[in-house]
């Protein structure tokens, strides 16, 4: 493999238009893994996932398997999945309850905060300088852990801007996620939909805040949804919540182009804002009495005013308010890419409100659904069309450039079917890739 020098990455990211090989070179994907899923806060997973002590998750940052643990004294940990003695991974399943982690292998076993508590024949460690007390002999602990509501992440990196900071305006989707409930907590609720996409990464974090998309690709299942429904209902039929849903994909450009778009440092994003394909929902009864019962009549009015739609947090996590889920996305090679979908409970909300989250999830995000095969399938063709050696090497960026409106504090808007958070986020990337030194 040849070596890519900075200054031949750096020529691929151009202020309208990326190079083929961004998403398509085995070497640029190693290169990602290193310098943006090496560095980055990656999303691990949420506090109520290891609920008790003695409970953990298994997940991945970037490539390298990690566990979240409940420790006894109640305290969150991300470690390595890695036994320190021949390197086996200590936990095989994704989420589980121990009082102990155990290795399979040759049964080396650890506690919670990632301590070796036991070695079978220990005695033959003696004067090895290995084994218990030497601070390598543990479940290693990631670099940097923390939470913001509870949405814990973690950076390989010890160094970096502090999570709350690299949040920066993304924060505020979060906020508003947590907002919602009655008591201001949310919780993972079952499963995961986790499906692969063969796909690069950026297919995806690019795709949830494209607006020039839905009206085309998803005709066949939101186009296909109101054409039923007109030719099947009855007047005064009332209108399925699953329609309320799947309509608006394929409402018109000018409706895409009002959401408008918001991006922030450190390649972070959200389409909508004052609305979104998500605002004209029926109300759900007893919902909003709750909330103005927990927060009064004007704070509950401008928790249900936010509108925000799909906001990105650079790089690997992906959130929607109204819906309560997130979608993380997990890089399996440059064109393999592993997404799950989550949803949360909003504790104190009504249960029909949970139930619409995982009627949309059913829909809209799992891997049997209607709306995402057709994002599915739009990633697949680019993947495959972008092997195209000869004729155009780019892809475009160019919508609306130079129309961005740059704020004081950095944040830059744009109308909704801008190009704008495509270059924001490949601004962010030559930060991390090319010049690697403070990334904004
Ligand atoms: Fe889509």
């Amino acid at each position: 493999m040849k070596n890519l020098s900075n200054d031949e990455l750096g020529a691929l990211i151009q202020p309208d238009r990326v190079h083929r090989r961004v998403y398509t070179d085995p070497e640029i994907f190693e290169l990602e893994m290193a310098r943006i899923w090496g560095r980055a806060w990656i999303y691990v997973g949420h506090e109520s996932q290891v609920k008790q002590p003695g409970d953990y998750f298994a997940t991945h940052i970037g490539r390298q398997p990690v566990i979240m643990t409940r420790h006894k004294d109640g305290t969150v940990h991300v470690m390595f999945n890695r036994c320190a003695h021949k390197g086996a991974q200590v936990v095989g399943d994704t989420c589980g309850h121990a009082q102990q982690l155990r290795c399979l292998y040759h049964g080396w076993t650890y506690d919670l905060d990632g301590t070796l508590l036991h070695t079978p024949g220990e005695e033959g460690y003696a004067g090895s300088g290995y084994g218990k007390g030497n601070p390598t002999a543990r479940l290693q602990k990631v670099p940097r852990v923390d939470s913001y509501h509870g949405l814990v992440f973690a950076s390989l990196s010890p160094d970096g801007p502090p999570l709350r900071t690299w949040l920066s305006g993304a924060a505020a989707s979060i906020d508003n996620l947590v907002d919602r409930s009655p008591e201001g907590r949310i919780e993972v609720a079952g499963g995961c939909f986790r499906y692969v996409h063969d796909s690069n990464w950026k297919m995806f974090i690019e795709n949830l805040n494209d607006a020039m998309h839905p009206m085309v690709v998803h005709q066949s299942s939101s186009g296909t949804a109101k054409r039923v429904f007109q030719d099947l209902h009855n007047e005064n039929d009332p209108v399925p919540f699953e329609l309320e849903m799947l309509a608006p994909f394929t409402n018109d450009y000018g409706f895409f182009e009002k959401m408008g778009l918001t991006a922030w440092k450190y390649g972070h994003s959200v389409t909508g804002g004052k609305i979104s394909i998500h605002s004209a929902y029926s109300p759900i009864p007893g919902y909003a009495e709750a909330l103005v019962s927990a927060y009064g009549e004007e704070k509950a009015k401008q928790i249900f005013a936010v509108n925000r739609h799909n906001t990105v947090v650079y790089p690997s996590f992906t959130l929607k308010g109204v819906i309560t889920s997130v979608r993380v996305v997990k890089p399996v090679a440059v064109n393999k890419t592993i997404i799950e979908s989550w949803v949360f409970r909003q504790v104190g909300a009504p249960e029909e409100l949970f139930t619409r989250s995982i009627t949309y999830c059913n829909l809209i995000n799992s891997h049997a659904n209607l709306v995402g095969p057709d994002d599915w399938e739009a990633y697949h063709r680019v993947q495959c069309g972008l092997q195209a050696e000869n004729g155009s090497e780019w892809i475009s960026m160019h919508r609306y450039r130079g129309q961005d409106r740059t704020l004081p504090d950095g944040t830059v808007e744009a109308n909704g079917t801008s190009d704008m958070v495509f270059r924001h986020q490949y601004d962010t990337w030559r930060s991390y890739m090319v010049e690697q030194g403070e990334f904004r």
